[in-house]
């Protein structure tokens, strides 16, 4: 088992914290839950309840104790509201390189909360963890997405042709990344 990680709060922007997952974050969990598309690509819990949106947020901890990665909730500074998720996964970060996941529930969109907080963990991963590489995959569809993952300097490389089975049904995926040097 690698070593256990401590989940740090950090900064996104003047509106926006990253901070650990708590069990008083199960409204964020409900609206998740009742998004289309989030349960499909998460762990999340559809249909909602309590005690799955509680295994859902010991399950983050435990990601974090395993030293899988740093899972965080969005907050928002102004009342300290959760929005969103994002994800800092570190399976292959023996070779410098590690997964971003990230997702808002709909209340929370286009009010740049995954944007801030994809350019705050980016910053954070590459110079304070010194990883290599960053990347993640995003459905060709996706617009929000493609667009939040630019805003913070990833670039697109290619596209992965059924790569994962998503709803049943497999996918193509755009890969995008982002380097130290870039
Ligand atoms: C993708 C998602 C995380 C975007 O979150 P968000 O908090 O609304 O994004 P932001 O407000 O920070 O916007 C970031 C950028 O994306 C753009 N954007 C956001 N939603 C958009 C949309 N529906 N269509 C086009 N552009 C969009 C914004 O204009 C902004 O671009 P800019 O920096 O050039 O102005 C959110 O729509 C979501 O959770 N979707 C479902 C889950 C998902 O797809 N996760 C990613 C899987 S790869």
């Amino acid at each position: 088992m690698a070593e256990p990680l401590t989940v740090p709060s950090l900064t996104a922007g003047t509106a926006f914290v990253l901070r650990p997952w708590e069990l008083s974050d199960l409204p964020l969990v409900r609206e998740a839950s009742e998004d289309a598309y989030i349960p499909l690509i998460t762990t999340i819990p559809s249909p909602y309840s309590d005690e799955a949106a509680q295994v859902y947020v010991r399950r983050q901890w435990e990601q974090a104790a395993t030293g899988s990665g740093y899972p965080f909730v969005i907050a928002r500074v102004r009342d300290r509201r959760p929005v969103g998720s994002i994800g800092l996964w570190l399976k292959d970060a023996a070779e410098g390189r590690a997964t971003v996941g990230y997702w808002t529930a709909a209340p929370g969109r286009r009010q740049g909360a995954t944007g801030a907080a994809l350019r705050t963990v980016t910053a954070w991963a590459l110079h304070e963890l010194r990883l290599a590489r960053l990347h993640m995959l995003i459905e060709p569809w996706n617009d929000a997405s493609v667009r939040t993952a630019e805003s913070a300097g990833y670039r697109r490389e290619g596209l992965l042709r059924g790569w994962q089975r998503i709803g049943g049904v497999r996918r193509d995926m755009l890969m995008y990344s982002r380097l130290d040097d870039d």
